[in-house]
């Protein structure tokens, strides 16, 4: 019987550093990527388009099971994907603090979660898959391979958010910012579905204080460790 291609999922809260260390464990194995906090972003940005109540579940799930989006590679290592919605390329649009605190408030919907499990699923391919999210341990690749959850002090990650966002040219303020991910960690955290906890038998990886290239190598050992 064919073997089923190895997860590695990685959890843990805004600002952790999951979607760099994603990026760089998949590309050092050559492995897919599911960032599954795209999806959610995604989610809201279509309720917006299409003038639906980001609190009406019944729409979103709607808008959910018929989401028309795309992941496309774009050769690039600092940016690997290009995302889009509906024809439109909305890469830069879903990377905003607002489009982030849109998907907080659609991802305590249960109906909504249920609606995207598959479509999430359906990214384990061949040779492997990197899982970049919340729940992807506990809930969505419950048998993953490796799990990892990646966490660091709130003001660490404010500080690093508010560097991305101003690389990209996306202008914003720290304090705002430190503001917003400690009330997107209370929603995360405090939600009745899927809240946002490490598996029981993940890794747990404190980075306040270490850099992105201590947290890859060790990521890559414990991956290593597990897949030889
Ligand atoms: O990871 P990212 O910041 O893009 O995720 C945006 C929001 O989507 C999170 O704050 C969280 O509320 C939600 N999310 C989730 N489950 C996931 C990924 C993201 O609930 N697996």
């Amino acid at each position: 019987m064919a073997k089923t291609p190895p997860v590695i999922a990685i959890d843990g809260p805004s600002g952790s550093g999951k979607g760099a260390i994603t990026q760089r464990i998949a590309e050092t194995l050559g492995f897919h990527i599911l960032d599954s906090g795209a999806i959610y972003r995604l989610i809201g940005l279509a309720g917006r388009k299409h003038d639906v109540d980001l609190e009406d579940e019944a729409a979103l799930i709607e808008l959910a099971r018929q989401l028309d989006i795309a992941f496309k590679a774009t050769g690039y290592a600092e940016d690997p994907l290009s995302i889009w919605l509906e024809g439109e390329d909305v890469t830069r649009k879903i990377r905003t603090d607002e489009a982030g605190v849109d998907a907080s408030k659609i991802a305590p919907l249960s109906g909504v979660r249920e609606a995207i499990k598959q479509l999430q699923r359906s990214f384990r391919r061949d040779p492997g898959l990197v899982a970049d999210g919340r729940d992807m341990g506990t809930v969505v690749f419950t048998d993953a391979d490796v799990k990892i959850f990646l966490t660091a002090s709130a003001e660490a990650r404010a500080q690093r958010r508010y560097k991305q966002l101003i690389d990209k040219d996306i202008s914003v303020s720290l304090h705002a910012l430190f503001t917003s991910i400690r009330k997107r960690d209370e929603r995360d955290t405090t939600r009745a579905v899927a809240p946002l906890i490490p598996a029981s038998d993940a890794v747990i990886i404190d980075s306040t204080s270490l850099d992105i290239d201590e947290v890859f190598n060790q990521v890559l050992t414990i991956v290593k460790g597990k897949l030889d």
